[in-house]
């Protein structure tokens, strides 16, 4: 695996490759999550590129910046052991120079749910993966489900500003218990991780009552109920995955989202009503009868 750290010599070294090259952007603190991206971008491509950043740009004032998880060493093996052709691991210097004031505005979308606790979060994703995308130029960039307003950040940028890329969104990888792996995870203290998987339980729940049509307001409510006490609900919503818009009935690609504070650190969610855990896998049978149907009325 090539290391480096400057935006023109990986884009030497990713034209050296044989294309269409697979592109999984990370900020380290590597899990089976990422790594799971990894292999499926191993398995669509001759070549697969990693990037290894922690954007400070993309965290908000008082955000755990400082203090994110840096295991560089252990990364690099794990992403060595995945088969990686190369890692553009850039210092922020490289990335942000004196002078820098260039920022992508996603629009409206970056003003909403994450968008709201977390200012400037997505116009600092979105002007960084750009930065990735012109300094690699990959075929297909490779993103979790995990991120659900991220991907459809990333995907309006890419529309917008005519990025020759297409997108592949990977379904969440979870703990056995449910609890989406996350690299802030390693933050919860043993009590807080014990309540953490009631997120999950609880967004199971409100699918289940969706589907079963049961009226919104009533499945998000009682859904939102088995969210253990020691966590915070800071959303918990029926949205378009596409633009975010809070839905007032069932559609065929309705998503829930969530978060929840434990402690300092929130932890996010995500479900489908249909399909199995999200991605772009095509719906299921249910969803598509669904839709045939013409949903709930
Ligand atoms: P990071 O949080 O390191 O995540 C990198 C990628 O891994 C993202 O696409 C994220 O959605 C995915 N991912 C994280 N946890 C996952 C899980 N449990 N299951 C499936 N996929 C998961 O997201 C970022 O970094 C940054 O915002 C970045 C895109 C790199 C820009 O800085």
């Amino acid at each position: 695996m090539q290391i480096l750290r400057t935006p023109d010599s990986v884009r030497v070294a990713a034209r050296r490759l044989v294309h269409p090259l697979g592109f999984v952007p990370t900020m380290g603190a590597l899990h089976e999550g990422h790594a799971a991206l990894v292999r499926r971008a191993r398995s669509e491509n001759p070549s697969v590129v990693c990037s290894l950043f922690v954007n400070a740009l993309q965290f908000a004032p008082g955000e755990d910046f400082e203090r994110y998880p840096r295991p560089f060493d252990r990364d690099m093996e794990m992403l060595e052991a995945l088969g990686v052709d190369l890692l553009y691991a850039p210092e922020h210097a490289t990335m942000y120079p004196q002078g820098f004031a260039t920022r992508v505005d996603v629009g409206p979308l970056a003003l909403i749910f994450d968008g709201v606790v977390r200012p400037g979060h997505f116009v600092g994703t979105a002007t960084v993966v750009l930065k990735l995308l012109n300094a690699i130029e990959p075929s297909v960039l490779y993103l979790g489900q995990k991120d659900a307003q991220q991907v459809a950040v990333l995907r309006r940028m890419i529309a917008d500003l005519d990025v020759p890329i297409s997108i592949v969104v990977h379904p969440i990888v979870r703990e056995s218990d449910g609890l989406a792996l996350s690299s802030r995870n390693v933050y919860l203290s043993p009590e807080l991780r014990a309540a953490a998987p009631s997120l999950y339980n609880a967004l199971c729940e409100s699918r289940d009552l969706l589907r079963a049509g049961i009226p919104v307001a009533q499945a998000l409510a009682r859904g939102r109920g088995h969210i253990a006490n020691s966590l915070e609900v800071e959303y918990f919503a029926l949205v378009d995955p596409d633009t975010f818009d809070v839905l007032e009935l069932v559609r065929p690609n309705s998503l829930l989202i969530a978060v929840v504070r434990a402690g300092r650190t929130r932890l996010l969610d995500n479900l489908p009503i249909f399909g199995a855990e999200g991605g772009d896998a095509e719906f299921s049978a249910t969803g598509a009868k669904f839709a045939e149907s013409g949903g709930f009325r």
